[in-house]
């Protein structure tokens, strides 16, 4: 299924499906947990409120040139203030598990110390509001937002990040305690490496690759110690990782391809696998960032017995395959989406879930992020026609719903975004939402895209 040349084809056609909403006869397991998702600095806003302290999103949004137009999270969805009629939106919907990150420097404003109650408050009654409504909370523990005060000691590029980290996922751990069953630890500690520190158009903005590994390392020790830190409460609770997987496949046979490809799906999915559930860095990963590197010269003897730590799920994040020739480069094979970055191609979704399984199970797998942005409008008639989403989220079910028939543990899937947000250097330019945010008024209006939704959650299938 890894052929292009051979995939179906058609399955990528965004227009497809788009008069054809009838059911494919697709059922999910029982008690399948069909969630939304979203993160802390993309849809809070309330930037200043209850003692919060600034993140390095605060500073990088602020600086000139760094935003699309200047945007940045001061309000964004304001969902800090209107998170009660969004909690009466996902109810609506049906969602039976709701993913969201809780904000460090609202915890910690400085990043270290006694946690700010008013901060612990909100997400207190964040997660009572989802148990009201019969929705399971799924809380990442860091999307992004360092406080600024850790960066200016150092960022990630400070092994001592790494214990902070474990100091602020014990205080949330001993406030919120086991209302939230699912933990997750580092969001896409990839992107982090990639956008914040290789390419520099994420948070700190950084281009150096020796410091970019090094970074790589210390995101998977804060992943280990705080998974050490939530077995320590006794807590009956879960936790994983939560990776942003690209299956890597070579653009034809030859054996240069080939060998290209594997040495990408290793800076792109093993880097951060192989530390989690087999205890080791990958060895050409290693091998090719030298001896001499930051990263080889910052792991310490036992760290990866920390960073092995037996985990209790994974989560997975896919958007995109990449297509590898035969001198490392890339090449684009499906139709885009408004994301540059982004071809659609639903096998992808089979053939992570199922590689994943494969080399690293049995484990759970929640898949915690998928979707695209659709140039979303608001209709006189008050209505958002998002049919591109529609067949993207069809048919990337559809393959997830194939990974489980293969014997994939699937046990839950959340559609990136529940609602319209701050997507980072793009600002608010994208809309990925299932609900439209009408930002000058924040009224939220269901586009066509969550009444299907609701539908598929109904029925538990397509
Ligand atoms: C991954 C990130 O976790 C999320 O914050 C982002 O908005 C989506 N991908 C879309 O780019």
């Amino acid at each position: 299924t890894g052929d292009p040349a051979t995939g179906p084809g058609d399955d990528t056609d965004p227009e497809r499906h788009t008069d054809a909403e009838g059911t494919l006869g697709l059922h999910f397991p029982e008690n399948f947990g069909w969630g939304a998702a979203t993160s802390a600095y993309q849809i809070e806003g309330a930037a200043k409120e209850d003692g919060r302290g600034e993140s390095i999103w605060d500073t990088f949004s602020r600086t000139p040139g760094r935003t699309r137009g200047g945007d940045n999270g001061d309000v964004a969805a304001d969902h800090y203030h209107r998170y009660l009629a969004d909690l009466d939106l996902m109810r609506d919907l049906g969602l039976r598990s709701y993913r969201f990150s809780i904000s460090w420097p609202r915890i910690q404003a400085d990043g270290r110390g006694a946690p700010n109650q008013r901060g612990l408050d909100f997400y207190r009654r964040l997660v009572d509001g989802l148990h009201d409504r019969g929705i399971a909370p799924m809380a990442t523990l860091y999307h992004w937002d360092l406080p600024q005060a850790l960066q200016d000691a150092g960022g990630w590029e400070n092994r001592d990040t790494a214990h902070r980290f474990a100091e602020y996922a014990d205080a949330v751990f001993n406030a919120l305690g086991t209302a939230v069953p699912t933990w997750l630890t580092v969001n896409e500690p990839k992107t982090v490496v990639q956008n914040g520190y290789l390419i520099g158009h994420h948070a700190p903005g950084h281009q150096d690759p020796d410091a970019a590994y090094l970074v790589a390392h210390h995101l998977m020790l804060a992943h280990g110690l705080a998974v050490q830190a939530l077995r320590a409460t006794g807590d009956d609770t879960r936790i994983g990782p939560a990776l942003n997987l690209h299956p890597c496949y070579p653009v034809d046979d030859s054996p240069a391809a080939t060998a290209a490809a594997r040495l990408y799906d290793g800076y792109e999915n093993r880097l951060y696998l192989d530390p989690v559930f087999t205890g080791s860095y990958p060895a050409d990963v290693l091998a090719d960032l030298g001896p001499g590197s930051r990263m080889v010269q910052g792991i310490r003897d036992g760290d990866l017995k920390i960073i092995s730590a037996p985990v209790d799920l994974l989560a997975v994040q896919y958007y995109t395959p990449i297509y590898v020739t035969g001198t490392g480069g890339t090449e684009r094979r499906w139709p885009t989406s408004e994301a540059s970055w982004q071809q659609i191609y639903p096998d992808g979704m089979y053939d992570i879930l199922t590689r994943v399984t494969r080399d690293y199970g049995p484990v759970p797998i929640t898949v915690t992020e998928n979707g695209l942005p659709t140039p979303d409008t608001l209709s006189d008639a008050g209505t958002v026609d998002d049919t591109g989403r529609i067949a993207f989220l069809r048919d990337h079910l559809a393959a997830a719903h194939r990974a489980v028939a293969s014997g994939v543990p699937l046990e839950s899937y959340h559609v990136w975004s529940l609602m319209d947000n701050f997507e980072w250097e793009v600002g608010y330019d994208q809309r990925w939402g299932l609900i439209y945010v009408d930002y000058p008024t924040q009224r939220r209006v269901l586009k066509s895209s969550a009444h299907w939704y609701r539908r598929v959650i109904a029925a538990n299938g397509l």
